[in-house]
């Protein structure tokens, strides 16, 4: 394919300016590599991270590393307690931000409408959305995995339409693989994303072509070569082996 992989690490409420350093270490003394890194760590410390990236910008050319947000208020600024903008993701130096993980629709009740909003939102400050969308283990055994994807995908869809996904990512994120060391097989995960990509494309094959698909649940160094190898597994999102700077790298070796 002539999609540019990624590797997007979401290192959820984990990580630290420690694990940060390692990686940006390794990453400057790495060869140039050709996915598109996205480091996703807690939004209090962007700012420091964005330090360093600025500091060591010279040895971190032609590694395409950039930071994004994990979340972003669906408001634009106001008396939202608790919330980041987007304008302010954007501010400390994101260029994309995680919307509708499985974490965040299951605790704290983001519905696909809400996902929706976030999504318009992220792109009206000049973001560039990951959107995540996967089914639980219920849904898989029932059948019901293309039907809940599609729920998902649609919600944005109606909101947005076909062309917002010109400038968007999306994640397939089976929500039995996150975080379990299961990860799906890789025809699971190709079998997916094919369908995916069908459903952007039957309203624009520009755009089905187009899009990154990421896979994400229990990527590893051990499973990735095979998972990123499929045709239109682009890359991975990413979460626990993104906390160990030395399995993160290697998972960036394998995309290129
Ligand atoms: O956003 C990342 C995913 O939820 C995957 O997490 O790699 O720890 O399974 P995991």
């Amino acid at each position: 394919a002539t999609r540019r992989p990624m590797v997007a690490a979401n290192w959820k409420m984990a990580g630290s300016l420690q694990l940060a350093e390692e990686l940006i270490q390794k990453f400057s003394r790495l060869p140039d590599i050709s996915p598109d890194v996205v480091l996703c760590p807690p939004s209090v410390y962007l700012d420091n991270i964005q330090s360093k990236l600025e500091a060591k910008a010279s040895s971190l050319m032609g590694k395409n590393l950039t930071l994004g947000g994990q979340n972003l208020s669906h408001q634009e600024f106001g008396a939202y307690t608790g919330e980041i903008s987007g304008t302010m993701l954007k501010e400390f130096g994101c260029k994309y931000v995680i919307i509708g993980h499985s974490e965040r629709r299951r605790m704290y009740g983001e519905t696909s409408d809400m996902v929706a909003e976030k999504f318009a939102m992220a792109q009206r400050c000049g973001l560039t959305p990951i959107l995540c969308v996967g089914e639980s283990l219920a849904a898989r055994e029932a059948n019901r995995t293309f039907e809940v994807l599609s729920g998902e995908l649609d919600a944005v869809l109606d909101k947005c339409g076909i062309v917002a996904f010109d400038n968007a990512v999306l994640a397939y994120e089976p929500i039995w693989a996150i975080g379990t060391g299961k990860s799906a097989t890789p025809e699971q995960a190709q079998e997916v994303h094919a369908f995916l990509r069908q459903r952007l494309s039957d309203l624009s094959p520009y755009e089905g072509e187009k899009i990154r698909i990421l896979y994400g649940g229990s990527v590893k160094s051990s499973n990735a070569a095979e998972l990123f190898n499929q045709p239109d597994v682009d890359g991975g999102l990413v979460g626990g082996a993104s906390l160990n700077a030395s399995e993160f790298v290697t998972l960036c070796r394998i995309a290129s």
